[in-house]
């Protein structure tokens, strides 16, 4: 059963100290979310995953980790300077301001949500089809375009305005593994097909951010670039990775049913793809409306040779004029074996850490009733995730002898896996508190152990216990919480 709404993950996230509201001394900021103790692991969790599924357990995968504000010309060539924007519109009768293309109303009856040919947006706004998301009002201005990449300026002695001192934090992570491409590929003797892969901090001033840490202005995401022939079978490719990552997102936890593909209409398409497929994962099941359920957690580009090409000093324009006179690099590859030089073509799995952190909560979410009558929450976290994988409780705080030998098996246990001390309940709470906390396992100390050396082990998600020899405890929690359990990955 995973968790009913958002927000019953809202509030275990705040009690729990997974995430808080930021700002929250100044009256908070809007969409924006600080990870607290258990959070900062969890999210450690998934992006370490990711990079052990990525980078170590395949041998075509590189790491890097760029710079987050670049050189401006980077955005200016990669297109998000001209195209990166979202329509924005005011209502006149409440102030509030929008993104268009989210009002209904916004697109004709019938179209899907998707742009039919010939569509005007001033149009439709003028005749009062469109309605305020807040009052429900149709007297809203026209659409403007928005750019969402953050500005801001560089160097001491720069004004507000000094476009020489311009620059953006990126919106992508995936620019500054395009530049580095022949960095990538040279110093470690790459031959195509092979991929680069990073994780890190991205920041689009969203119009309307929301829905906790679904859409948020400042957020992480993990990216793979793929780089592979001109004459690769490049929609192939998009289904393979596809296919790669479902698999990955149900080794994490989550259940098949709650994930489902989007292929993106032509029109929806970003100005460098030529195909793009989503994974959605069912992020609202309270709405009635199955089609309203889902929300992107990832996207599958084929993204051409877009970026190289615009990024590279030689390549021309259809008149065959030089297309990028700044740049001082050419990103071309010259392949041995053909003897042939081009723009190697790019498939990019772009996946969200946040996005998949909220989909892993609410899929582990759980709830039991007890023997007395009472229910407890359980976050079935896969044990990989799971921000501490055993807890090491006392049955009696006051007897120096057991709390000792407690503390003694947390120190054993902590080089192997993370496991914590707690002593601040009766053992009832500390149970309760672990199992809304996702910890696979929880060791009891008791007088017997004084005696024969042994716990008592209790799982999780069985509330079955059995007794281990402390000599062995670390040997058998190490085999229960089986580190991989995705397959690892075929080459593509
Ligand atoms: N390089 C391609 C790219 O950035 P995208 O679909 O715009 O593609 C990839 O972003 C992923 O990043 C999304 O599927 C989502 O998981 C995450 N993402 C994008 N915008 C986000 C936001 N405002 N808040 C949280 N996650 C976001």
């Amino acid at each position: 059963m995973p968790a009913p709404n958002i927000d019953t993950i809202v509030s275990l996230a705040k009690r729990r100290g997974f995430v808080f509201p930021s700002s929250e001394v100044y009256g908070g900021l809007g969409s924006a979310w600080d990870y607290g103790p258990l959070g900062v692991e969890l999210c450690n969790n998934v992006k370490h995953a990711w990079w052990r599924w990525l980078v170590y357990e395949r041998d075509d995968i590189e790491g890097i980790d760029s710079s987050i504000i670049l050189n401006r010309l980077v955005w200016k060539y990669s297109g998000h300077e001209a195209t990166f924007h979202d329509p924005l519109v005011d209502c006149r009768e409440c102030k509030n301001r929008m993104r268009a293309d989210k009002l209904e109303g916004y697109f004709p009856e019938g179209s899907g949500g998707v742009r039919p040919e010939n569509f005007d947006a001033n149009a439709r706004l003028r005749a009062g089809l469109v309605k305020c998301a807040e009052c429900g009002s149709t007297n809203l201005t026209d659409e403007r375009h928005f750019n969402m990449m953050f500005r801001t300026t560089l160097g001491a002695a720069a004004v507000d305005d000094d476009p020489a001192a311009l620059a953006y934090l990126r919106p992508e992570t995936a620019q500054g593994i395009f530049i580095n491409f022949l960095n990538v590929q040279t110093t470690m003797r790459r031959k195509v097909p092979f991929g680069i892969a990073q994780v890190g901090k991205s920041f689009r001033n969203e119009i309307t951010p929301g829905n906790f840490i679904l859409r948020t202005r400042e957020f992480e995401q993990m990216e793979m670039e793929y780089f592979v022939k001109p004459d690769a079978e490049h929609f192939k490719l998009v289904d393979e990775w596809v296919e790669l990552y479902i698999e990955w997102f149900k080794g994490l936890g989550i259940d098949a049913a709650n994930l489902k593909l989007h292929e993106v209409p032509r029109e929806e398409l970003a100005h460098y793809s030529k195909r793009t497929v989503d994974i959605m994962y069912r992020y609202f099941p309270e709405r009635p409306e199955e089609e309203r359920q889902w929300e992107e957690l990832m996207g599958i580009a084929y993204r051409t040779d877009f970026d190289l090409r615009s990024h590279s000093s030689k390549a021309t324009d259809q008149e065959g004029n030089r297309a990028n006179p700044d740049s001082t690099e050419d990103l071309s590859y010259f392949d041995e074996a053909t003897k042939q030089r081009f723009y190697p073509h790019v498939v990019e799995p772009a996946a969200g850490v946040n996005r998949t952190v909220l989909a892993v909560l609410m899929d582990a979410y759980s709830e039991r009733t007890n023997d007395k009558g009472e229910t407890r929450v359980i976050l079935k976290l896969s044990p990989q995730l799971a921000p501490i994988k055993a807890a090491v409780l006392p049955l009696a705080k006051n007897k120096p002898e057991i709390v000792g030998m407690a503390k003694a098996i947390k120190r054993s246990l902590q080089p192997v896996l993370r496991a914590v001390y707690d002593d601040t309940g009766g053992i009832g709470k500390l149970y309760a508190r672990q199992d809304e906390i996702g910890t696979p396992f929880c060791i009891t100390v008791d007088h017997q152990s004084l005696e024969d050396e042994a716990v008592t082990v209790r799982d999780r998600d069985t509330w079955e216990q059995e007794r281990i020899k402390i000599s062995d405890l670390a040997e058998h929690l190490q085999k229960r919480l089986k580190p991989y359990p995705v397959q690892p990955p075929e080459s593509v």
